[in-house]
């Protein structure tokens, strides 16, 4: 695989200041020349109905037309309630039906949490995990990205300030675009 690597971007909130999305703007400015970031926004997306699924909403089958096209996918999530937040199942749960169409399956992916608390969106991260064992996803293991205390990280505009934060998200950007090439032979 001699292309850049295409990854897509999902953050699990839909708060506008939200500190997942602004994680996902730092991956952008920090991901490594052979490879790009595009942010897709799953605001569009309406509640899952199983009676909908066949022939889907035309918002859902722009999105997995977009996970198809990815090479990779990169989470950036919250915690809610110490799970995935439910817009974020629901963006899954769409992707992935009808049963033979799951647009996840075979994709590599990698994971970041942003939270106000400490625990930094840890039991997150190993729900969604779980998850992707059913939709046949290849989580990269590590570096881990789980960013606890998020309110003294980020500036007043929502820019991801913490040096250390930034260099950490840049190793596991390394780490997924070498993933992904792998797994693609
Ligand atoms: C939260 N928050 C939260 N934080 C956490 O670390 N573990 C949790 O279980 C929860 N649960 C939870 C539930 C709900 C419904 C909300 C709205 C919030 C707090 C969360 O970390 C905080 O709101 C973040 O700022 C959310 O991320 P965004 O929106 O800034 O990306």
């Amino acid at each position: 695989m001699n292309d850049k690597v295409r990854i897509l971007g999902i953050s699990g909130s839909l708060r506008a200041a939200s500190y997942n999305t602004g994680t996902l703007r730092a991956a952008v400015e920090l991901c490594p020349d052979d490879a790009g970031i595009e942010i897709y926004s799953i605001d569009r997306l309406p509640g899952f109905n199983q009676d909908m699924d066949e022939p889907p909403p035309q918002n859902v089958i722009e999105f997995k037309a977009k996970i198809r096209e990815a090479d990779a996918i990169l989470f950036s999530s919250p915690e809610y309630n110490y799970s995935i937040p439910g817009v974020l199942k629901n963006a899954i749960d769409w992707a992935s039906r009808p049963y033979t169409d799951n647009a996840w399956d075979g994709k590599p992916a990698a994971i970041m949490g942003a939270s106000i608390g400490g625990i930094a969106t840890a039991r997150m991260q190993y729900h969604l995990r779980q998850v992707m064992v059913f939709l046949d996803m290849h989580p990269l293991n590590r570096p881990e990205v789980m960013i606890g205390h998020a309110a003294d990280k980020f500036d007043t505009d929502g820019r991801l300030t913490d040096e250390k934060t930034r260099e950490h998200i840049r190793k596991m950007l390394v780490a997924l675009v070498g993933w992904t090439r792998r797994l693609k032979g």
